[in-house]
């Protein structure tokens, strides 16, 4: 089956256009990696998905029906945000507020909504953050926390808008690696938005990549390349690959990182 299918996809905010003419089959359990400039429209594209977002023309449909709020098939890491939870909320509370379908799950949770909270809670290794207050923790810590609420409910279609974002390497590579575990446990697909390719290798299946109003989907040989990244971002893009790296480079800078400056 598929999970998501874009047809004819039109994205615009008033006068401005994000996303025109999109058409994509992403199926059932594929590990999708997101990439683009900034404001390419990665987020948008994921709100739109999960219904926040309504396309100006074409469709949208979500595990064979179409894309809606609230859909409880569909988990969802938002993109960091500064804005942290008021004094007293604990990493438990900020998990347990998307159990039972998007209600606050406490101090209602059940024993089987728990019990799914603490299975998510150990996928990230984030039982130990579960007990401290929310606002002392750090921005990778955060982030840990807010990937185990999106799994919270077994979701077969997980959004994770740059889950990789404030975490080190290290940190970096085994969120990578937990996502494509994750996907040998339970039947899941995952598109996961980064600021560079580099942390997916190996692990994602293909890429979507996003610029100027357009998309490419494909496998990293066939996107990453010199002809579609000139396309998406309007440039001429050479791509090097070096010691198992691929650096998207631009005027001889590497664009993917320098195009990418997130406050969070
Ligand atoms: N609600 C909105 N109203 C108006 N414009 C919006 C809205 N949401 C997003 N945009 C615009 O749409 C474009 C795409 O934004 P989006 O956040 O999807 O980009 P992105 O690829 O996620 O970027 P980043 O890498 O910075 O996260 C931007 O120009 C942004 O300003
Ligand atoms: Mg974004």
């Amino acid at each position: 089956m598929t999970a998501v299918r874009f047809e004819r996809v039109g994205i615009a905010f008033g006068s401005r256009s994000i996303l025109s003419g999109v058409s994509l089959d992403i199926a059932d359990g594929e590990f999708v990696g997101v990439l683009g400039p900034n404001g390419a429209g990665k987020t948008t594209l994921m709100r739109a998905i999960l219904g926040l977002v309504r396309p100006t023309e074409g469709a949208i449909a979500v595990l064979g029906g179409p894309a809606r709020r609230g859909n409880p098939g569909v988990g969802y890491l938002p993109q960091m945000h500064r804005s942290a939870p008021g004094a007293g909320f604990s990493g438990w509370d900020l998990v347990a507020s998307s159990a039972g379908g998007g209600r606050w799950g406490w101090p209602g949770t059940s024993a089987a909504e728990r019990r799914d909270i603490e299975r998510a809670l150990d996928l990230t290794d984030a039982r130990d953050l579960a007990r401290r207050p929310v606002g002392e923790l750090s921005g990778g810590q955060r982030q840990r926390l807010l990937l185990a609420q999106a799994l919270v409910g077994r979701p077969r279609l997980l959004l994770l808008d740059e889950p990789l974002i404030s975490l080190d390497p290290s940190r970096q590579r085994s969120t990578v690696e937990l996502v494509r575990r994750l996907r040998h446990e339970q039947p899941v697909t995952v598109l996961f938005s980064a600021h560079e390719i580099n942390p997916l290798l190996g692990a994602i299946d293909r890429v979507l990549y996003l610029g100027n109003g357009a998309a490419a989907l494909g496998t990293v040989d066939e996107v990453i390349t010199s002809p579609v990244l000139s396309r998406l971002y309007a440039a001429d893009i050479d791509v090097v690959r070096l010691g198992g790296r691929i650096f998207v480079m631009a005027g001889g800078h590497d664009i993917e990182r320098a195009e990418h400056r997130h406050d969070a």
